[in-house]
């Protein structure tokens, strides 16, 4: 008998403080137009919290969906490119903090396109017998990492994380197919320079964020579409078959040759990015349940997915949902504000590196 991997459980987790378009411009070059007419960005979030808090928030909303006792998790994995420390990781972390002592727990990062890997690499250790229960979450506090002089890209993201159960089954649902590529010629056009090669000694202050923003366009929208034709000529499945379409959040205008590539009208293709910009891998696990909780995605329905990140990571999947959209259990909790605004939380950022760049004479 075959095994599946359903989706049997969504949460996300959306810190409260919310930065404009008009809040950036007041400290940026830029303004709402540019930023909503090249990219389809109106706000995004702030966290005050780190991404281990934000992981476990979601994960308690997933678990509460799908009503499971985290004892029963055999694993938990945690796409994130933002963790809190190099180690210990942060699935540890979520772990203990929701009580799932016999989980194995590892983080994984292939930036943007982590979440997809996750379910890619879940689904199959399901599928094969290795594991049951899976916890896969996306979690980023990518305001962290920023360089908030640097407009071409600081304007892009936010903060954020999402998270699914996954449990086998027999039947036909969850990822029906996926493919999972890395484009490494391009790997330096979407880079942060900020890891063990990095010199903390003549650190000061500024992580620098290499980033060719057309050349990351041009590449995801090649990947994307290799990736996506991979996926149905797997399943044998056509665009006629697809009920809704839920990719990664990085541009509208990337969205938007997405739908019209798979055939999908906008009012069945999952947008968020006006209210959250690109969370990176918490992405496509916050859209997923956005989706499921304004009914556009149905029991049994097919979707399909695309996503691209920094490596350049990408891939594709298609997913079919089980029979049921609504959470076993309240999935709602919300992180607590802490009175700062997301102005008071970036401000003192932006100016440390501006007079970091001053120093060093740039
Ligand atoms: N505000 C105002 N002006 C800006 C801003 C800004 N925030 N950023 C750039 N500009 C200026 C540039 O300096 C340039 O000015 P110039 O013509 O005087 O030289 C002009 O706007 C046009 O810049 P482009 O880079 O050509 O703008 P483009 O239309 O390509 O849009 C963007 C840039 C939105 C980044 C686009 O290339 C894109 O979406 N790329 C792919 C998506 C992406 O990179 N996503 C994030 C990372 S991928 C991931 O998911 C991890």
């Amino acid at each position: 008998m075959k095994i599946y991997a359903e989706i049997t459980g969504w949460g996300k987790c959306l810190p409260p403080a919310i930065m404009t378009n008009d809040d950036l411009a007041t400290f940026l070059d830029t303004s709402d137009e540019w930023i909503r007419t090249r990219t389809g960005i109106e706000e995004r979030r702030v966290s005050h919290v780190g991404t281990s808090h934000l992981a476990t928030v979601a994960a308690r909303n997933a678990l509460a969906a799908a009503d499971l006792d985290p004892n029963e998790l055999d694993l938990i994995i945690v796409g994130t490119c933002t963790a809190d420390e190099i180690i210990p990781n942060v699935a540890s972390a979520v772990q203990r903090d929701i009580g799932a002592k016999y989980a194995a727990a590892f983080d994984l990062n292939a930036a943007c396109s982590s979440f997809l890997y996750g379910m890619h690499y879940a689904t199959q250790a399901i599928r094969t017998g290795v594991h049951k229960k899976v916890l896969i979450i996306g979690a980023e506090r990518l305001t962290r990492i920023l360089d908030w002089t640097q407009r071409e890209s600081a304007v892009l993201f936010g903060d954020g994380a999402g998270a699914m159960v996954l449990e086998a089954t027999t039947e036909e649902v969850g990822l029906l197919a996926s493919h999972v590529t890395c484009d490494a010629d391009a790997r330096d056009v979407l880079a942060l320079e900020f890891g063990m090669s990095f010199d903390r000694f003549g650190f000061d202050g500024i992580m620098p964020f290499n980033f060719v923003g057309q050349e990351i366009f041009k590449r995801a929208v090649k990947g994307m579409s290799l990736a996506v034709e991979k996926v149905f000529a797997e399943t044998g499945l056509t665009t006629a078959d697809i009920d809704s379409l839920i990719p990664h959040q990085a541009n509208k205008r990337l969205i938007d040759f997405l739908a019209k590539m798979c055939h999908v009208p906008e009012e069945k293709t999952v947008i968020n990015i006006q209210k959250y910009g690109n969370t990176s891998s918490a992405t496509l696990p916050i859209a997923f349940c956005e989706a499921v909780e304004q009914g556009i995605v149905k029991p049994g329905d097919t979707i399909v997915s695309a996503v691209f990140g920094g490596g350049l990571t990408c891939g594709a999947g298609i997913i079919r949902w089980g029979q049921r959209v609504t959470p076993k259990r309240d999935n709602t909790m919300q992180l607590p504000s802490n009175g700062q605004s997301a102005l008071d939380l970036i401000l003192p950022l932006h100016l440390q590196t501006k007079a970091a760049w001053e120093k060093r004479g740039e």
